[in-house]
């Protein structure tokens, strides 16, 4: 079962000594603590870019080592189309990184991109690992060019995961990959799998534009371009990855929404799916027609071959103008067609995946009873300190915005209240949380006065930020920092 791709490990090379190792880091790590120093005090200090207040990384022994090269490249989108971006080791999406429950990983991330980066593990708890969280000015000072960061921490939960830079708005250039964490014993059966990054495809530059209306004073939401396309592991829909798959299989699919501003509708031509896990943990399989998907989550859904392929697997954006993408499920034959109708596009007849229907295998503990600590959050759009369209949660706009504060042991139960027409999918670094009968990391808030309820444990002492993964509703000031007291 164990397939991790040996071509960025560099594992047969000599150890090298740990002082070397740590002085090779962008941080001047002066001493290996131990992790409970982690718990730093914040003392109510709210200038995130206070770089003596980092938390410290310890590095242990690791059973896996990554080496990520961040550099200016070019890639091929299929269909005759290049585009020159930011990618990691020359590939788009970035090298899988594959552990199994209980390892340790260590990636080496060297910065060769004309500004400073980061890397976050989109779905790591870091369990007392809160300096390997990615998060430039408040984990970490950013990775300057030609310098590198030596990252390592225990993997987990199981399942699906990604990683992505946190500086800026790398992450819709190319700077991301899938990380998966396969489980001991996984509670479902496959006979093979496949990673599907979905993302939405820009020809030119990532920058903030104003779409929308009506907006705040007349000026619009705060966005991004619009989308040239979708690809599906780095291909436009003309000629899609195919993805091997025999007749008789049951083919575990592991869907990733990695888009900068996309919310997808995944389905698979004439197959319904079985939801197996989301945002890595298992739930109780459902069968369902299509999964809505939004930007950070991860749905994993098995998918029953019982007939000649190929079958059309489709991602079909909620809104906007973006085309559609697609990939193939099984091999083309020289004379078959592949199968691209179907009822089962999330169109009539058919039935989407919701979030009632997720029951979590596993849930978690310490969250019966009344919640130790309630944290109301209005979501809406609104201006920064200079005017201009911003997204604000409670009507501050990161970075000018406070803190929120937690204390260890507690239950913390926060509400949500979406004041916009636009969907946010909100992510929270370094917990899961339970919202309904799922765990999760991420979860979509709809617009129009949608509401969501998340309950988590506060035990995972650091700073941790909570934000909407939409990354121009992040870089516009739709983030907070989770602070312990
Ligand atoms: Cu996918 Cu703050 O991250
Ligand atoms: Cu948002």
């Amino acid at each position: 079962m164990s397939r991790v791709p040996d071509e960025n490990r560099f594992s047969d090379g000599p150890r090298l000594p740990r002082r070397a190792l740590l002085r090779s880091g962008a941080l001047a790590v002066t001493g290996v603590a131990g992790a409970g120093c982690l718990a730093t005090s914040t003392d109510g200090d709210t200038d995130a870019t206070d770089a003596d207040d980092f938390p410290e990384p310890t590095y242990g022994d690791p059973d896996r080592e990554y080496r990520l090269t961040a550099t200016v490249g070019e890639i091929d989108v299929g269909g005759g189309q290049t585009v020159e971006t930011w990618l990691y080791n020359g590939r788009y999406p970035g090298p899988e990184i594959r552990a199994v429950e209980g390892d340790r990983v260590r990636v080496t991330v060297e910065n060769g991109l004309p500004e400073s980066t980061s890397v976050h593990w989109h779905g790591m708890a870091l369990d007392g690992e809160n300096a390997m969280d990615g998060v430039p000015g408040v984990t970490q000072p950013p990775i300057e060019p030609d310098e590198e960061f030596v990252y390592e921490f225990d993997v987990g939960p199981i399942g699906t995961h990604w990683y992505h830079s946190h500086s800026g708005l790398q992450l819709d250039r190319g700077l991301l990959g899938p990380l998966v964490v396969e489980e001991a014993e996984p509670h479902v059966a496959f006979d093979r799998e496949h990673t599907v990054v979905i993302d939405d495809h820009l020809a030119g530059e990532p920058h903030v534009t104003q779409s929308g209306g009506p907006g705040h004073m007349g000026g619009g939401f705060a966005d991004g371009p619009a989308s040239d396309g979708t690809l599906l592991d780095g291909r436009l829909p003309a000629d899609p990855v195919v993805l091997d798959a025999e007749p008789g299989e049951r083919v575990r699919l592991r869907f990733i929404n990695a888009a900068g501003s996309t919310t997808y509708r995944v389905s698979v031509a004439e197959r319904s799916m079985q939801v197996t896990h989301t945002d890595g943990p298992a739930v109780e399989p459902v069968v369902v027609d299509a999964v809505d998907i939004g930007m950070g989550e991860r749905y994993d859904c098995i998918v029953e071959i019982t007939a000649e392929g190929p079958f059309a697997v489709r991602a079909q954006p909620l809104d906007g103008s973006t085309p559609a993408g697609r990939a193939l499920l099984g091999h083309p034959s020289p004379d078959g067609e592949p199968v691209d109708g179907g009822s089962s596009d999330g169109t009539a007849g058919s039935r989407a995946l919701r979030l009632s229907d997720l029951r979590s295998v596993t849930p978690q503990p310490g969250l019966d009873g009344s919640p130790d600590r309630t944290v109301d959050l209005t979501l809406s759009a609104g201006t920064d300190a200079d005017g201009d369209p911003a997204w604000t949660i409670n009507g501050q706009s990161f970075p000018d915005a406070d803190p929120l504060p937690i204390q260890e042991g507690e239950h913390v139960r926060v509400r949500i209240t979406n004041r916009s027409p636009v969907r946010h999918p909100m992510h929270l670094h370094g917990h899961h949380f339970t919202v309904g009968d799922a765990v999760k990391d991420t979860v979509t808030v709809p617009g129009h006065m949608g509401r969501r309820t998340l309950d988590l444990v506060a035990d995972n002492p650091g700073r941790w930020v909570f934000h909407c993964h939409h990354l121009y509703h992040m870089e516009t000031g739709m983030i907070r920092v989770l602070t312990y007291d």
